[in-house]
């Protein structure tokens, strides 16, 4: 197909799909690993049990068996899409990209684009807003949208601090165009580097390349303060959604359901209570899933729409946050 920008498109979700892994691990799993309690754990972050990848199956594994759904979900192949975008920190290998894995591992015949974008967890929302603008100027037609992480596999298992905080899912979508009044009504994209330093993965790179030292130190894995993340996110999360809203000629009260990042189940709190939101309106997994970075808005997604809270014409906003720092938002209304 000619990829040519012509028109103002109304893009909307036309599919949507989730896989974790099966192997589950509870708060007294860890207990027997760090020091720490299913009471903590349960306290502090609202996490009771996560998902955790084999050795041997890698995101984009994860990231193809969500996309599989989702596009059954459209009744959709993978050769009806046009580009594949996956937000994802925590990749197969550097290259070549989990996209061009997942474009590979789907029998793709046709050649289409297909590439990762990090922003840490706010990869998902990330690629959405990204694969948003493609569909809207009619270069695509269709896009495959997929949020996918083994953070299990990128945590050092001593350090109590994150080791509790992060399962592997991943969650996917088919955007498409939809007839109105459906369809995204509102974004928002953000980005403080600043702030890198308090979320990171620092070895491996070419800042630091491995060596047999940075594996000693344990520098290969995530290193987190914790509290000011915490701080930046209840921050972020009511200012970015705020921001959606207004772009959508929305306000506080429209939003029918409210799928945010899941972090931790204070961050959630004080943020619908920012957006003046009752937490039956807002869209809860983090209890059995833990943090599963990009995957953690389309995994909740996923289960909203397949048990039917989430119905035609209801507002949907999608608020992500994560390494960078970075943050985004989407407000759309549900349908086709
Ligand atoms: O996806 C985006 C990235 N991540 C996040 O959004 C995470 C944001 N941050 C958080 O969720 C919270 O800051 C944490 C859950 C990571 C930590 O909760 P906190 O309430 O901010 O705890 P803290 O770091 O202030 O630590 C309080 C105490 C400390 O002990 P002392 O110094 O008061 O004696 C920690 O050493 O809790 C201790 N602690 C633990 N205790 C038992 C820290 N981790 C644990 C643990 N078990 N796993």
């Amino acid at each position: 197909m000619t990829q040519k920008i012509t028109a103002n498109k109304n893009v909307g979700i036309i599919g949507v799909g989730a896989y974790a892994p099966e192997t589950v691990m509870t708060n007294s799993d860890l207990e027997k690993m760090v020091d720490t309690s299913d009471q903590w754990i349960t306290e502090r972050t609202g996490i009771r049990e996560r998902r955790i990848s084999p050795a041997d199956v890698p995101t984009s594994e994860l990231a193809a068996l969500a996309a599989e759904k989702a596009l059954a979900d459209a009744g959709l192949t993978i050769d009806d899409m046009d580009a594949i975008i996956i937000g994802t920190s925590s990749p197969d290998m550097f290259y070549p990209s989990v996209g061009c894995l997942v474009q590979t591992r789907l029998k793709a015949n046709r050649k289409i684009p297909a590439f990762d974008l990090q922003a840490g967890c706010s990869g998902y929302s990330y690629a959405m807003v990204v694969a948003t603008q493609f569909i809207r100027t009619g270069m695509f037609k269709k896009v495959l949208v997929i949020g996918a992480d083994e953070i299990s596999k990128m945590i050092n298992w001593q350090d109590r601090n994150t080791c509790i905080l992060f399962g592997d899912g991943a969650g996917a979508v088919v955007l498409g165009e939809v007839d109105a009044p459906y369809g995204i009504l509102g974004a928002f994209m953000g980005a403080d580097g600043i702030g890198g330093e308090l979320l990171k993965f620092p070895a491996g790179g070419t800042r630091m390349p491995a060596t047999e030292e940075t594996v000693r130190q344990k520098l290969h894995s995530v290193h987190m303060e914790g509290n000011e993340v915490f701080k930046f996110a209840v921050r972020v999360m009511g200012e970015a959604a705020g921001k959606a809203l207004e772009d959508a000629g929305l306000v506080e009260s429209d939003i029918d359901w409210l799928i945010p990042h899941q972090a931790n189940m204070r961050i959630i709190q004080s943020a619908a209570k920012r957006l003046k939101m009752p937490m039956e309106k807002v869209i809860i997994n983090l209890d059995r899933y833990g943090n599963t970075s990009s995957a953690s808005i389309p995994l909740a997604l996923d289960e909203a729409v397949r048990d039917g809270r989430i119905q035609p014409g209801n507002i949907v906003m999608m608020v992500g946050f994560g390494a960078g720092l970075t943050w985004a938002s989407l407000v759309l209304r549900w349908g086709k």
